[in-house]
Parts: C-alpha cells; sequence; structure tokens
C-alpha cells in the first residue's frame, strides 16, 4: 500500500488511553470519518490499488461496512456483508470464535458470493485475527478466492498475522 495512506491514517487517528477499560489504548477511526478529504483520499487509494485485482469487497460488521461500501461503489463492484450472529436472513453459513471471554459467531449468506470471484476482505482493526479468520473460512466455504485482506489498524503482537498464517495482509497503519 501507498506510504501517504499510512501518513493520512495517523494524521487522523485519536487515541483514547484506558477505553472501553483500564488499560486498553483505544485508537479511534472518527476523525478519519469525518475528515471528508481524508475519508475520500483514503478510499480513492485503496481502490487505485485494488482496481482490477478484485470483484468484490467483503466487509465485517460493523466497522468494516464503512470502508467496504465506499470501495465497493468507487470501484463499480459488488459488497458481501459478513454478519455478526443473526443478523442475515436464511440460508446462512456460520463460524464461530473465541474472545478474550466466550465467544462470537460471524455469519455469511453465500448466495452473495459467486464461485471462484476474487474477494478483499476488509475491516477496520486486525488484532487477535478471530473476526477476520471466522469471515475468510465463511467466504472461502462459499466458494470466494480471498485474493487480499486489507486492514486499517494492524494491533501487532496480538497474534492476528499468526492467526491468518500465510496470507497477505496489507495493514494501512501497524502499532507494535
Ligand atoms: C472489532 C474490530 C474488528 C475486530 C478485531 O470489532 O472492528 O472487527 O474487533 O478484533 P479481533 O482481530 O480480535 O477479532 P467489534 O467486534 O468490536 O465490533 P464493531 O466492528 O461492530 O465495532
Ligand atoms: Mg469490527
Amino acid at each position: 500500500l501507498p506510504p501517504e495512506l499510512t501518513q493520512l491514517v495517523l494524521d487522523n487517528l485519536r487515541e483514547i488511553p484506558d477505553f472501553p477499560e483500564p488499560g486498553v489504548l483505544f485508537r479511534d477511526i472518527t476523525p478519519l470519518l469525518s475528515n471528508g478529504e481524508a475519508f475520500a483520499n483514503l478510499i480513492d487509494g485503496l481502490a487505485a490499488h485494488y482496481r482490477g485485482h478484485i470483484d468484490a469487497v467483503a466487509g465485517l460488521e460493523s466497522r468494516g461496512f464503512i470502508l467496504a461500501a465506499p470501495l465497493a461503489v468507487h470501484l463499480g463492484i459488488g459488497m458481501v456483508t459478513v454478519r455478526k450472529a443473526g443478523k442475515l436472513p436464511g440460508p446462512v453459513l456460520g463460524v464461530d470464535y473465541a474472545l478474550e471471554y466466550g465467544t462470537a459467531r460471524m455469519e455469511l449468506r453465500p448466495e452473495t458470493v459467486r464461485e471462484g470471484s476474487r474477494v478483499l476482505v476488509i475491516d477496520d482493526v486486525l488484532a487477535t485475527g478471530g473476526t477476520a479468520a471466522a469471515s475468510i473460512s465463511l467466504l472461502e466455504q462459499a466458494g470466494a478466492r480471498v485474493e487480499a485482506i486489507c486492514m486499517l489498524l494492524e494491533l501487532a503482537g496480538l497474534g492476528g498475522r499468526e492467526k491468518l498464517a500465510g496470507r497477505s495482509i496489507d495493514s494501512v497503519v501497524v502499532f507494535e
């Protein structure tokens, strides 16, 4: 990814200590989204990078949707919604994954994926990788080829990259 995109995101982040709980440094992307020029430049830059290489954009609910929708429209291709449990009408595929406490589940309507289509998976943050790994598994079960994975922020050290072992991940900003 172009280094200008990294700077663009860094310039428009806000860091909030002790949110949502003590000891956690939350990286907030709302300043980036509310800056119309920065948001447009981010989407333009991502579109230029992926144009011609992908047939659909898969957004991971919820914050991934914010990025996937404008990118898909910009590229003139479809958007696939990988959603949290119970939101999509059937038939759906589902994958459960572990959280720090308990489990979560992502779901996908396989009818929204064309067999063999090249899909870009996009989300705002890669942390433990649970959300992305479950979503990739769903897309592949539905017949997609996961061609690229794009994360606005990667929190290295939480094991996300390892969980997605062997896949290339385009992270706009990596925090060690
Ligand atoms: C956050 C973030 C990623 C995910 C990353 O989503 O938006 O989707 O966690 O964590 P992981 O790599 O450990 O799976 P969250 O479930 O908080 O919900 P939201 O997108 O609906 O805000
Ligand atoms: Mg999320």
